[in-house]
């Protein structure tokens, strides 16, 4: 749906004009993964499927929620009664904004708000987090908060964390609220520094594939609180703040330290070695070696299966096809446990190995996956 068609619907919705428009896209992540709850690093880009939102202000303390995605009529809630969890549905993530922000201090009277999506939700693409970012755009402009992009992708974290109930990291909401069309963004998620970095495959004769599964595993939401507390066991037991006070030259004697801890070991593993992934993939970057970044794609989907152990059948399917068939890179992205993983290949490459990674779904009985091209595109911003 275009952002016009999206106007439309607030006026007939509310039968009153809007005051904007926004855009907030999905990402992927290039490399450093289950490393933003640990303080490392990433490298997300951002999708060119947004969520828009199409928002007035009010003063009365009402919080009206729409969505074109979803039948039936505005939600409306109240201000002053947003609390955290007491909302299970899609509306918690809006409202989370709304409260996170009114929490950290800043006068939010109330909204009409209406939304529509073009990010694949349940994929592992960060759906919520562009519904959380555009959300909180609207009302810094329309507040004039005068927050930036990393405030607002904290305060998102904090609606995600705290009102919505799913401890994740910071990396979903800062891709969303930062990235910049053509770049990569490498964050240090742990004092949010960033850099963006020059990624453009196309002038290099390559791209980057997106291959939604089009499974999520019910147990993925707890696995992941699992993984995060195993982590903290793991700093805990080592005696840092996070594991990214682990240096890649650090983890034999980590693991030695570790020794009869199997489970926090191989988490700890993953980690250390995630950050290094991360750090020889912007160097490469840097020096204009996309190519070269590759082997490192695969080897970091080889870690979150073997010893972070979030992957799943049909994720390695998607890799083990795509190499087979000649991709220079491949790996899970995102939180694991279904979802997408992306590939990297020639451009000229490309038709047959999306030919080949939908027969080999066939052929193991799988649903068919939704195979896109990605073109890092724009952070969140005003439309209108
Ligand atoms: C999900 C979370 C992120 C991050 C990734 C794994 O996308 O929302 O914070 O932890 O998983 O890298």
């Amino acid at each position: 749906m275009g952002a016009l068609e999206v106007r439309e619907g607030f006026t007939e919705l509310y039968g009153a004009e809007p005051e904007g428009v926004w855009a907030a896209p999905g990402r992927v992540n290039l490399i450093g993964e289950h490393t933003d709850y640990n303080d490392g690093f990433v490298m997300p880009f951002a999708l060119p499927h947004v969520t828009t939102a199409v928002v007035a202000s009010r003063d009365d303390g009402v919080l009206r929620l729409h969505s074109a995605d979803v039948p039936g009529a505005p939600v409306e809630l109240r201000v002053d009664d947003l609390a955290p969890e007491s909302d299970r549905n899609w509306t918690g993530y809006p409202a989370g904004v709304v409260w996170a922000l009114r929490e950290a201090g800043h006068e939010v009277t109330g909204a009409d708000v209406h939304l529509a999506s073009t990010v694949p939700t349940g994929a592992g693409l960060s759906s919520s987090a562009a519904l959380e970012v555009v959300v909180a755009l609207a009302l810094n402009d329309l507040y004039a908060l005068g927050l930036k992009g990393w405030q607002l992708a904290r305060l998102c974290q904090r609606a995600e964390n705290v009102y919505v109930g799913a401890p994740t990291g910071i990396m979903d909401q800062t891709a969303s609220a930062c990235c910049e069309s053509g770049h990569a963004l490498f964050l240090d998620t742990r004092d949010l520094s960033q850099r963006q970095i020059p990624f453009d495959l196309a002038a290099e004769g390559l791209r980057l594939l997106v291959v939604d599964t089009r499974v999520q595993h019910a147990h993925s939401g707890g696995e992941y609180g699992r993984r995060r507390a195993g982590c903290e066991k793991g700093a805990a037991l080592l005696g840092v703040d996070a594991l990214r006070d682990i240096p890649y030259g650090g983890l034999d004697a980590a693991l030695a330290d570790l020794a009869g801890e199997e489970e926090v070991a191989r988490l700890v593993r993953h980690v250390v070695t995630e950050n290094g992934r991360a750090e020889r993939v912007v160097t490469l970057l840097e020096s204009g070696d996309i190519r070269s970044i590759g082997p490192i794609l695969t080897e970091g989907h080889a870690s979150l299966r073997d010893d972070f152990r979030v992957s799943c059948p049909e994720l390695d399917l998607v890799v083990d096809t795509a190499l087979a068939s000649g991709a220079l890179g491949a790996r899970m992205t995102g939180g694991g446990f279904g979802g997408s993983a992306i590939v990297l290949a020639e451009s000229s490459d490309v038709p047959a190995l999306t030919k080949a990674i939908e027969q080999s779904f066939r052929d193991a009985g799988h649903g068919t996956p939704r195979v896109f091209e990605a073109v890092p595109s724009a952070g969140a911003r005003r439309l209108a």
